[in-house]
């Protein structure tokens, strides 16, 4: 039996320190090359304006500029303090003429429809607090044709890949943020019976040893 979902946050992570903190503990799995950007091209997100939700201090979207050519990362983040680390980041990067970010909640976005070639997200899904809305969201700003991967952990992955992320999370205090993430993460029975309800119909979601991914394109068919 899995545990209930607990849920964590609606309102990102706000708290200076813990955005440091993060900083630090993303800075560190990018230096041992455990960032995934290259998943996100390999699914098609390759090229033209691209939407990354909730980025926090920027490092798997701004790989991806630094991958691509001729592209264009808009970044909304619902954290101001994350917003002027990605910011900063994305200069320590030399991309920050490529890279933008705005401030807003992924549930109402601050984008026209069909603006984006692609859209990604990596570990935000469980802070948000209406998935379907911000999937439905995904739908409106994509363009026909138009690209989308959402990946997060799940809470039902093994103990020995639970125990193997704490052990990897550093800083220290980074740990019990990352337990109570696990806690509020999804399962992939529980993400496809939330897709089913939204307008983001022709995805796949593919089970991975720490989490899931979410990958599909708008108006295929
Ligand atoms: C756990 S962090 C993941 C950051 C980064 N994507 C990564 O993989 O390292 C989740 C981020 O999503 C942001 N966030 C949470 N809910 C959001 C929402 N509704 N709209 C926009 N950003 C959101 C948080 O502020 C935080 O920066």
């Amino acid at each position: 039996m899995v545990k209930p979902r607990v849920i964590e946050t609606g309102e990102g992570i706000q708290d200076e320190l813990t955005v440091e903190a993060y900083d630090i503990m993303q800075r560190h799995l990018r230096d041992r090359g455990w960032i995934e950007t290259d998943q996100i091209i390999k699914s098609g997100i390759d090229k033209g304006v691209v939407l990354e939700i909730g980025p926090g201090p920027g490092f798997i979207g701004l790989e991806w500029p630094k991958k691509t050519e001729g592209t264009k990362l808009n970044g909304l983040e619902i954290s101001p303090t994350m917003i002027e680390t990605a910011e900063k980041n994305a200069r320590e990067y030399g991309v920050e003429a490529r890279a933008k970010y705005v401030k807003g909640d992924a549930v109402k976005m601050p984008f026209e429809n069909d603006f984006f070639d692609g859209v990604f997200s990596n570990g935000s899904l469980h802070e948000w607090s209406q998935p379907e809305r911000v999937f439905d969201e995904v739908f409106r700003v994509l363009k026909s044709g138009g690209t989308y991967f959402i990946s997060d952990m799940r809470r039902n992955m093994s103990p020995f890949m639970k125990w193997f992320m704490k052990l990897v999370t550093k800083p220290k205090e980074m740990q019990s943020g990352l337990k109570s993430s696990i806690n509020a993460s999804y399962t992939v029975e529980e993400i496809k019976s939330i897709l089913a309800t939204t307008s983001l119909k022709e995805h796949e979601v593919k089970k991975l040893m720490m989490g899931f991914v979410v990958t599909g394109a708008k108006n295929l068919h």
